[in-house]
This record gives structure tokens, C-alpha cells and sequence, in this order.
């Protein structure tokens, strides 16, 4: 034990920049659905992976190989059937406002403002059913709304937009709005599952532009799913693999590469089988 950790300090000391702690680590993970009829169904088998804090990591696979399994795991919105996901040192049992979720769509309230539903988080945070009657749930209010314009303005939304309902904005705008109800909880994790796939070409260019510029200026760690290669690769600074191990039923992590790699493309190509991974 000793020596252990001379041998750590010694390393700290030759090494000018020691590797960060992992921000989320997750360990011998599995996944199992029991089904009807007795026998289970593994989705998920022996992940281990380490994210430390400022990657922007894509996750690529096939249709059904468990990304957004793997998402929802780091979420806190599902508990593994074996093996522990630690976040910033400790085991995760729920969702909390550190890692804000943004998935596909429909994710906001069809029933609420724009800036209701981006202060909703903070709000219900803060006061329950009882305590919104007090003049200190009034002041803060002021405060949450503020916060949330100011969201609204980084997402390239105007002013005028706040009082709009969601289905009276497009699909890309909606999506801005869906990013603006993370951020304003601050969270250090963001994790996008297929976010910009139901977007038109032109409007998911700019939304990689400003997603791109979030996570510079946020310093937001990104797990960001995407069935779409170029995408991974342009956006992140590690792309991994979820591929179905041929030696038992779950996914494995079949490739983990940092997106400068210059075989990139072909590396993921090959790890997820040639797959036609937009269809
Ligand atoms: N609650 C569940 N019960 C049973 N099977 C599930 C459940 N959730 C997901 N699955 C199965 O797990 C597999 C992986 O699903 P998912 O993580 O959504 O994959 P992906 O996001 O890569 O398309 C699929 O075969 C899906 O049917
Ligand atoms: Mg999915």
C-alpha cells in the first residue's frame, strides 16, 4: 500500500501533466432485460470506460446496440444488472441537475411557454407545490427567467421567442430550446441521444456549429450519440464503438479512438461492420 502510493507521487512528479481523474467511469457493466418466457436478453456486456472531464466523446453503432441503454445508464435513469457507474467520485443512483439529458425530441412540455419550460428545471429545484406561494419564490422567479433568457440569446433565439409555445417553432428551434432546459441547470455532463437526427441537413449544421461552441465556452463534458459518422468525427474529440461481441450476446465497446486519429473514418467503418448506420 505504502509503496503504492510513492510509486503514484513519484509519477506525479516525473509527469508535467498527470491524466485528469475520470469525471464518469463506468465498470463491468451489464445490461440484462429479463423477457417473457424466462430467458433474458443482454444488451449491454463488460463495458469499461473512463470519460474525463472536458471530452467531447461520441458514441456510434447499429440500430439496437444499446446507446441509448448506455446513455440512460449514465443519466441515472437506469441501474446496470451488474457492475457500478461512478460520477465525479461517486456511484450514481439517480438522475441529478449535474448531467443534463437531450434526446431526440419531444422533450419539452407542449403545455408550457418556451421560458416556462427552460425554468422549470431550476424551479422545481427550488420550490415545491407549497413553498410558491412565498414572496421569496417570486424574487427568485425573477432570477430563473433572467438566467433563462439569457440561454435562450446563446442558442441564437430572440426575445420574442419566449412566449411561444413549442409547436409554434420549427424542429431545429425546438431543439435549441431542448439545449437551453439542460444548460441552465449547469450541468458538467451533457449527453445528447440522436439530438440533431430529426433535424434537415442545414439546420443540423448549425446546430453542430453551436453545440461545438457550447462545449468550448461551457467546458461541459459531451456524450454525444449519433448514428451519423461524419458527424461523430467532426464533432468529437473521441468517437467509441458499441459493437455486439461475437463471443457473447451484449455490445462491447469495439472501438475507442480520439477523432484525430487520420484512419478514423475507416476504423469505425470497420468496428460497426460496414453498417448502413443512417438507415
Ligand atoms: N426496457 C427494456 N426492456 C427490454 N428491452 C429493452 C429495453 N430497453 C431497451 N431494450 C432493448 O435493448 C436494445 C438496445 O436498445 P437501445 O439502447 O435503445 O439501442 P440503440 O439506442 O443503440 O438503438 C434493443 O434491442 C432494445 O429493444
Ligand atoms: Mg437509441
Amino acid at each position: 500500500m505504502v509503496s503504492r502510493s510513492l510509486t503514484n507521487a513519484a509519477q506525479t512528479l516525473l509527469d508535467p501533466e498527470p491524466a485528469a481523474e475520470p469525471l464518469i467511469r463506468l465498470e463491468s457493466i451489464r445490461v440484462s432485460y429479463a423477457l417473457h418466457g424466462g430467458l433474458g436478453k443482454t444488451v449491454l456486456d463488460g463495458i469499461d470506460l473512463d470519460i474525463r472531464p472536458g471530452e467531447f466523446l461520441s458514441v456510434v453503432g447499429q440500430t439496437g446496440c444499446g446507446k441509448s441503454t448506455l446513455l440512460r445508464l449514465i443519466l441515472g435513469a437506469e441501474t446496470p444488472t451488474a457492475g457500478r457507474i461512478v460520477v465525479d467520485g461517486s456511484e450514481i443512483t439517480r438522475p441529478d441537475r449535474d448531467r443534463g439529458y437531450v434526446p431526440q425530441k419531444y422533450s419539452l412540455f407542449p403545455d408550457k411557454t418556451v421560458i416556462d419550460n427552460i425554468t422549470f428545471g431550476l424551479e422545481v429545484e427550488e420550490f415545491s407545490l407549497l413553498t410558491r406561494f412565498l414572496p421569496r419564490y417570486y424574487r427568485r422567479r425573477k432570477d430563473f427567467r433572467a438566467e433563462a433568457r439569457r440561454q435562450l440569446a446563446r442558442m441564437g433565439l430572440h426575445a420574442s421567442d419566449a412566449s411561444k409555445y413549442p409547436d409554434q417553432l420549427s424542429g431545429g428551434m425546438q431543439q435549441r430550446v431542448a439545449i437551453a432546459q439542460a444548460l441552465v441547470m449547469k450541468p458538467k455532463i451533457l449527453l445528447m441521444d440522436e439530438a440533431f437526427s430529426a433535424l434537415d441537413p442545414g439546420t443540423r449544421t448549425g446546430m453542430q456549429k453551436l453545440i461545438r461552441q457550447v462545449w468550448k465556452e461551457t467546458g461541459t463534458t459531451v456524450l454525444f450519440v449519433t448514428h451519423n459518422i461524419a458527424e461523430a468525427v467532426n464533432l468529437a474529440t473521441r468517437v467509441i464503438v458499441l459493437a455486439k461481441n461475437p463471443e457473447a450476446e451484449g455490445s462491447r465497446i469495439a472501438l475507442d479512438v480520439p477523432a484525430a486519429d487520420s484512419q478514423v473514418v475507416e476504423r469505425i467503418e470497420k468496428a460497426t461492420g460496414h453498417a448502413d448506420l443512417e438507415s
